[in-house]
């Protein structure tokens, strides 16, 4: 399994630029590709690894071992640290790469993905009792219009959603990711699912994603309790996918910097080299925003 780290280079410039990197904190561990090559280029850097996907945590765990005691894994969600995390606070920097890893999209069974045929799922917690599919068999259409608006920017809401609730009424409900592809293919006319640009189910797919894992909110409440983690001159990296997290970041950083909390490092957004998309398609959409603290607390 492998799953290529975004804009690693660039994380890694930001990084050794600060004066004395002790502690890092990695709010998405996934594979443990940004973990591994930060501990990897310094003996001294402990690296603290937190994933609510479980799979993704026992991976990068043993990925990770090598480096003993410098690395600390922890299960939770970033918008919640545990304890364990936020009792060796501050950190001297803060890093989140958003979305979904390729361990999440090429597993079927995990059902993030509209290439392959699994259960309707998306739960990148799989302890948490809300999936993709009850929202597709549960929310009223408009609701479900709404939502494919607001975190899919899909033009063709409505029809979907009228698609989706005659299926219900009249097939029965939508348990896997191929019957709801098969809904929105059979919903849209031919000529529009051309004019789409990419897969026509692409835009309520990440509807769907960013719903179940309630990911603008907890983007949100992480970022606002960055602060408190931080150290002086703590770097806050924040690698996003997405025009909706791009905004929440670009709108916090701002604030921070006019509450005279630190700079913002990146006037306009990052983004991966022509040659990494090639070589890795994924990254096309990956935008990096990085902002300095000044005024953070004191390390230990
Ligand atoms: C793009 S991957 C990170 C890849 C990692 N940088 C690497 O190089 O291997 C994003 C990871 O963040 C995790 N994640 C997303 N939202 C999260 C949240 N709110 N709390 C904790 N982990 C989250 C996902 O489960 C996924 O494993």
């Amino acid at each position: 399994m492998e799953h290529v780290p975004v804009l690693l280079r660039e994380v890694l410039v930001f990084l050794q630029e600060h004066p004395s990197l002790n502690k890092v904190l990695d709010c998405t561990l996934g594979l443990g590709g940004y973990s591994e090559a930060i501990l990897s280029s310094s003996f001294s850097t402990k690296v603290f690894g937190v994933d609510q996907d479980d799979q993704a945590l026992a991976f990068a765990k043993e990925r990770l071992q090598p480096f003993g005691e410098r690395f600390y894994p922890a299960k939770g969600n970033f918008s919640s640290l545990p304890a364990s995390i936020t009792s060796h606070a501050p950190f001297d920097a803060i890093v989140f790469d958003l979305g979904v890893s390729n361990l999440q999209l090429v597993d079927e069974e995990r059902g993030f993905s509209f290439q392959s045929d699994g259960p309707l799922d998306m739960r990148m917690d799989r302890d948490e009792p809300f999936s993709a599919s009850d929202i597709v068999n549960t929310y009223p259409e408009r609701e479900l219009a709404d939502l494919f608006w607001k975190y899919g920017e899909e033009r063709f809401s409505r029809q979907l959603a009228r698609g989706i609730v005659r299926h219900r009424e009249g097939k029965g409900l939508i348990e896997r990711t191929s019957t709801l592809v098969e809904v929105v293919r059979s919903t849209l006319p031919a000529p529009v699912q051309r004019k789409m640009g990419g897969h026509p189910a692409r835009r309520i797919f990440q509807a769907l994603r960013i719903a179940v894992n309630d990911e603008i909110s907890v983007l949100q409440d992480a970022l606002h309790g960055v602060p408190a983690l931080a150290a002086s001159e703590s770097l806050v990296l924040v690698v996003s996918y997405h025009s909706l997290e791009d905004r929440i970041v670009k709108t916090l950083f701002k604030m921070w910097r006019e509450q005279g909390k630190g700079t913002i490092l990146t006037k306009r957004p990052l983004t991966p080299s022509e040659e990494e998309i090639e070589t890795n398609h994924k990254s096309r959409s990956a935008k990096m925003r990085v902002f300095r603290f000044e005024n953070g607390r004191k390390g230990v």
